[in-house]
């Protein structure tokens, strides 16, 4: 069976630049604190009259555009997202109107910071049975919309940003492209890192009651040390597995992209597989945790930075909401 290779690659983020200072003068955090444990120095937000679609359709121009295709070759459109400019429908209902594309398969895919991998998952398998041709395949968020920007909720508000990235997967051959992917979730955990409302349970449904009682179920919640213990097993487990499946080794990869959370995160998964960190992409340092976003932004970047060249192995790697985690094995 032929694999699906990556044609197009593209990303844009938002042009306000915050920097840790700034988080400083409207809540109690320092760039001190922010950056021994996250690494994070700026990130970007979207502005008021900004939301996920338009980054999203602004990548997926870019990708578009290297590609080489023209709208009326898509026929499959995946997004990643948890920020979707509407409750309903998705940023891909969005994104087929917006980019003139023919009255083809679209829809949003809700696996948090593993949503660019799901997604680029699910269209690899539609390509691989020929269903569909060509298909554009999305990480987007405006997650900074529903976060609390004060110091209620500084433990959140430093780690996030907004941007979207964007790839278009054509069917390749069987030697290259993506030689596998691999999707988990454990849902007992799912507390540990959760936005509650709105939603269908009783406490979440939007009533004057609920947000008056209950504002806090409108923004998003984590165990910070949940998060990082998962992770930190997780990563390595799921980068480990896409090697075996295509029978190789760590030293046969060019380049990690992992999803990008947190740098002492990335430094940890480093140390225990016993790989020099630099074999780990980060950009997070200038974006924050741009969740579904940061694996796509993050691999154009890469690209840019002559980090990628072709017959290379890239590993793909996320963790996120769920809790999910997800990983891609691809040749350039
Ligand atoms: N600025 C200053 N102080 C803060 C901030 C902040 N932004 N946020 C929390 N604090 C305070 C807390 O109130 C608490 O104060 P207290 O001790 O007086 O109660 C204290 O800092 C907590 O400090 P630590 O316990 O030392 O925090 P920790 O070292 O655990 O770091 C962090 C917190 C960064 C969240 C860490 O747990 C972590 O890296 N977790 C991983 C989380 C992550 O990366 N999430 C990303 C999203 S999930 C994903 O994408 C996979």
């Amino acid at each position: 069976m032929n694999n699906s290779i990556i044609k197009g690659i593209g990303y844009h983020v938002p042009s306000q630049v915050v920097t840790n200072d700034d988080l400083s003068k409207i809540m109690d955090t320092s760039d001190e604190w922010i950056q021994t444990r996250s690494g994070i120095k700026e990130r970007r937000w979207v502005k008021e009259d900004e939301a996920a679609s338009h980054l999203a359709i602004e990548a997926s121009k870019k990708a578009i555009m290297m590609a080489n295709v023209s709208p009326e070759d898509i026929d499959l459109v995946v997004v990643g997202t948890i920020s979707s400019d509407y409750f309903f429908p998705g940023v891909s209902a969005q994104l087929q109107a917006e980019l003139g594309l023919d009255k083809i398969a679209a829809f949003d895919l809700k696996a948090a910071c593993s949503g660019f991998v799901y997604s680029l998952s699910v269209a690899d398998q539609f390509l691989k049975t020929g269903m569909y041709k060509t298909a554009l395949v999305v990480g987007a968020e405006a997650q900074t919309k529903f976060i609390n920007k004060s110091t209620e909720g500084r433990d959140i508000a430093v780690l996030f940003g907004d941007g979207a990235g964007a790839v278009i997967l054509e069917p390749g051959d069987s030697h290259s492209g993506v030689l596998s992917t691999h999707l988990h979730c454990d849902g007992k955990d799912l507390k540990y890192l959760w936005m509650e409302g709105p939603g269908s349970s009783g406490a979440c449904q939007i009533n004057i009651d609920n947000i008056q009682q209950n504002p806090s179920h409108y923004e998003p919640h984590m165990n910070g040390k949940k998060v990082f213990q998962n992770a930190v097993v997780r990563f390595p487990e799921v980068i480990q597995e896409a090697l075996d499946a295509n029978d190789l080794s760590i030293d046969d990869v060019a380049l990690v992209i992992p999803h990008q959370a947190n740098l002492r995160i990335i430094q940890a998964v480093a140390k225990r597989m016993n790989v020099p960190v630099d074999k780990f992409y980060a950009n997070l340092q200038r974006y924050g945790n741009t969740t579904a976003a940061s694996i796509p932004i993050a691999l154009c970047e890469a690209y840019n930075e002559g980090k990628i060249s072709k017959g290379d192995i890239i590993i793909l790697a996320a963790f996120g909401a769920g809790f999910t985690w997800a990983s891609a094995a691809i040749k350039w």
